[in-house]
């Protein structure tokens, strides 16, 4: 990681005490605590959840008290099922205030992003204009729009603070939607940065026509969103990024008004109402079934309600207050560590309000001398304090591409020269650092999280990347 971005903490941002501290305590030892039990430091929240007990007893109960049949059926086993799993879809709607939505049960954001790459009406007329700040599951929708014949722009996001440059957006967008369908699409939160980018882009691009996919993988386990006030066309999401359990399952909303431009390429099970084999001809289902291929998850869908219950019981806006506390304070603590020469032990990057930050962030650890320790190193060494972060570009290539300074021509050169490659030849084959330490918090994350992370942090002090062992 370079040394360019900009220094993001005010000192008017900084509130040294965590706010609920009594009530977040409780629930830390009331619902995880094998948490502390077995000694873990997690702070890798961003990556997945941590379930709360209760919501694995009471999904158990449910599991071990009734009898569950296939839906889509009147019998009585399968009308039960039936009736859980459309009470978590109407939870859904409820949860993220979406009456003009259908909600799609997947099995993840990846495959809720899927459905509209391959459904969308792509053709040579189109523009799918992206942030660089995306996760590869939203990058990946490029090879459908190319595919079908149309193009694909990137908007960087800036070097300094790792936010929208808000110009460049919008001539791009300007630009393009004068001859060309546009489907924009961007991440509510970067998984990578935590950067929370402005919701007022989805208004702002659909005024224009465009078509909006908004990923809010990221940024619903720590924010609310209200699906009445801000209204993408698509929208992806992952429930145990949200509550921890079950895994294997997500959501893709489509606006009402939206559901007719996604043109299934297919048919399958359950996504049909009538099917001829002689005349080979077929019609979808006009409700959310058209995209739910074959059986659904129906045990586990009912854990979505519960889930979301549980959320609910808490309060979303007391969860987003907690965590950008949390993340404020351990921002704070880890800025303040430094070596004996008075130069920083790390370096955390993007923007200077936290007001514009989910619970994750990124950073790099330097030497006395300002040489960076690798990335690698630090997760070894991490992991074996029982400290779970996660480094490397976390399948999102363009904000490290951006932040590592590695040029268009580098990355040509390196993928013309080469029939296969991997992010560890890259490094070797560019010669330049690529990759950051990512932490993330949760609600329930404390202070001993942060002290013994602090400690971590520590242990690189006054030493060379030579000096450390593991
Ligand atoms: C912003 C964002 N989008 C999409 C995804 C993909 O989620 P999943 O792997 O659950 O499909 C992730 C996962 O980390 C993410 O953070």
């Amino acid at each position: 990681m370079q040394q360019g971005a900009s220094e993001f903490l005010k000192e008017d941002q900084i509130d040294i005490s965590l706010p609920d501290e009594d009530f977040f305590s409780e629930l830390r030892k009331k619902e995880y605590s094998r948490v502390d039990d077995n000694s873990e430091i997690y702070l890798d929240y961003t990556g997945g959840n941590i379930y709360p007990a209760s919501l694995v007893k009471k999904h158990q109960e449910m599991l071990l008290n009734g009898v569950f049949g296939n839906p889509h059926s009147i019998n009585p086993t399968s009308k039960r099922s039936s009736e859980l799993v459309d009470a978590a879809r109407k939870k859904v709607l409820e949860f993220f205030n979406a009456k003009d939505y259908v909600c799609v049960f997947t099995q993840n954001a990846t495959n809720a992003l899927r459905i509209v790459g391959e459904s969308y009406p792509f053709n040579e007329h189109t523009e799918y204009i992206l942030l660089s700040d995306n996760h590869n599951s939203v990058n990946g929708i490029r090879e459908y729009c190319k595919k079908k014949g149309g193009s694909v722009t990137y908007v960087p996001v800036q070097y300094e603070d790792l936010q929208i440059n808000e110009e460049l957006l919008k001539n791009l967008l300007k630009e393009h939607t004068q001859n060309k369908k546009v489907l924009f699409s961007y991440p509510a939160q970067s998984n990578v940065t935590g950067v929370k980018h402005s919701l007022k882009w989805v208004e702002y691009a659909r005024s224009l026509g465009c078509d909006v996919i908004l990923d809010a993988a990221a940024f619903v386990p720590t924010s609310k969103l209200d699906l009445s006030e801000v209204q993408p066309d698509f929208v992806s999401v992952s429930f145990y990024k949200i509550f921890g359990y079950p895994t294997g399952l997500g959501c893709l909303l489509i606006h009402k008004d939206s559901f007719q431009k996604l043109t299934k390429p297919w048919f399958a099970g359950g996504t049909v109402t009538l099917v001829s084999v002689n005349s080979q001809d077929h019609y979808l289902t006009n409700t959310h079934e058209r995209f739910e291929d074959g059986t659904l998850n129906y045990l586990d869908i009912p854990a979505i309600k519960m889930g979301l219950d549980y959320i609910d019981s808490i309060g979303i806006e007391r969860i987003s207050q907690r965590i950008n506390s949390v993340i404020r304070v351990f921002a704070h603590r880890l800025q303040g560590l430094k070596h004996s020469n008075g130069t920083p032990l790390l370096k955390i990057f993007g923007p200077e309000d936290f007001n514009k930050r989910g619970g994750n962030m990124i950073m790099s650890f330097y030497d006395p001398q300002g040489n960076t320790f690798s990335t690698e190193l630090i997760e070894e060494k991490a992991s074996r304090q029982n400290i779970s972060i996660r480094t490397g570009c976390f399948c999102n290539p363009g904000v490290d591409e951006i932040n590592n300074c590695i040029t268009t021509d580098e990355l040509a050169t390196y993928f013309t020269t080469h029939k296969d490659g991997n992010y560890h030849d890259m490094i070797a084959s560019i010669g330049k650092m690529r990759g950051s330490v990512r932490v993330s918090v949760g609600f329930i994350t404390n202070e001993a999280d942060m002290d013994t992370f602090c400690n971590f942090v520590n242990q690189f002090k006054d030493k060379t990347e030579a000096e450390i062992t593991l």
